[in-house]
């Protein structure tokens, strides 16, 4: 394999994870999964390049909820250990898509009892609990929307049918988690964000939880003194698929001209030597072969 190749594997894998497992990717022989082959969630999320460089902006947009940070700074072990963290959420995007229908399933429901135990009150004495359906929706349409634009700004453009249907077809995901009212098309999605906005907000929680990111846990490989510029640029650079209203909020627009001649131009580059060096990743090959009826031995093999 091309040094470089294994290199960007190696680096990805051990923060991300390998996605691998035969249990979840393999499986009953013609088993489609949840979502299933032909559908547009299959294609986008086995563009691994456009699902990870989404994860940044997805979770900052999530925790502008203030109640869903408070959930994650009163309970998310996420400052001890980031990489259990984000091979988490990955495995489940990943999971709930390619994974079998056992195994997607067994795990939806895994993550609804962990989070009936995330409940608290907020700073301002709001309480809050994970499954309150409205959360669980907003989380949910995070990733998606995110993954969809980060999708075609780096691979393809999607068509108007095909948007709703990826969000249709992950709509049935967000639903299985506890989501209500969730998003199926991407006039639902305008309508959902336009009522979920003016909850949002910048709270000492958020604070904390975006100098958590600046401070640059995925970049420990780093010499300390280059870590937080670094850290800061790798914010600042996810953050662009974001909504514009998005980093205003937080404070970290930054102008047009740099977002086109640096941002945008590095996020191209990181994308297209991801899926250089991936192809097409195995948990898309394990569950290719499922469908068809194949061993996830003999691709494993190969
Ligand atoms: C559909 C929406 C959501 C998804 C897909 C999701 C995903 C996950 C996953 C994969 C885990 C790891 C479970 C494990 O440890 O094996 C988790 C745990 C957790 N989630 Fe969520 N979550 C969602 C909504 C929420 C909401 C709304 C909150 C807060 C209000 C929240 C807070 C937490 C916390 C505190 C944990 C446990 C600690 C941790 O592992 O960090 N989640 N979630």
């Amino acid at each position: 394999m091309h040094p470089l190749r294994s290199r960007i594997i190696g680096d990805f894998e051990r923060q991300a994870g390998r996605h691998d497992d035969p249990a979840v990717y393999g499986g009953p022989p013609g088993d489609p999964g949840l979502i299933g082959p032909g559908s547009v969630s299959w294609e986008v999320h086995a563009d691994l390049a456009a699902v990870s460089q989404a994860g940044l902006a997805a979770i900052v947009l999530e925790v502008l909820h203030p109640s869903v940070v408070a959930g994650v700074e009163d309970l998310s072990d996420f400052r001890s250990d980031p990489f259990r963290r984000a091979r988490a959420t990955l495995g489940y995007v990943l999971a709930t898509t390619f994974g079998n229908t056992s195994a997607a399933t067994a795990l939806i429901e895994h993550v609804r009892h962990v989070h009936s135990f995330v409940n608290g009150t907020r700073p301002d004495g709001i309480a809050y609990r994970a499954l309150d359906p409205e959360l669980i929706a907003w989380v949910h349409t995070c990733i998606p929307w995110m993954i969809m634009r980060t999708f075609e700004r780096t691979n393809r453009v999607l068509s108007p049918e095909e948007r709703d249907r990826y969000l249709r077809e992950q709509a049935t995901i967000g639903r299985m988690g506890g989501g209500a009212a969730v998003p199926a098309s991407v006039a639902e999605l305008e309508e959902f964000v336009a009522q979920v906005r003016p909850k949002l907000a910048v709270t000492a929680q958020t604070r904390a939880f975006l100098d958590f990111l600046v401070a640059s846990p995925f970049l420990s490989d780093l010499p300390g003194s280059v870590q937080r510029p670094a850290g800061r640029f790798a914010v600042h650079a996810g953050m662009i698929r974001a909504p514009r209203w998005a980093r205003e909020l937080i404070g970290y627009d930054r102008p047009a001209a740099l977002t086109r001649s640096l941002y945008e131009p590095v996020l191209q580059l990181d994308a297209r030597l991801h899926r250089w060096a991936f192809g097409t990743p195995r948990y898309v090959s394990l569950a290719r072969a499922r469908v068809a009826g194949a061993s996830a031995l003999e691709v494993l093999a190969r």
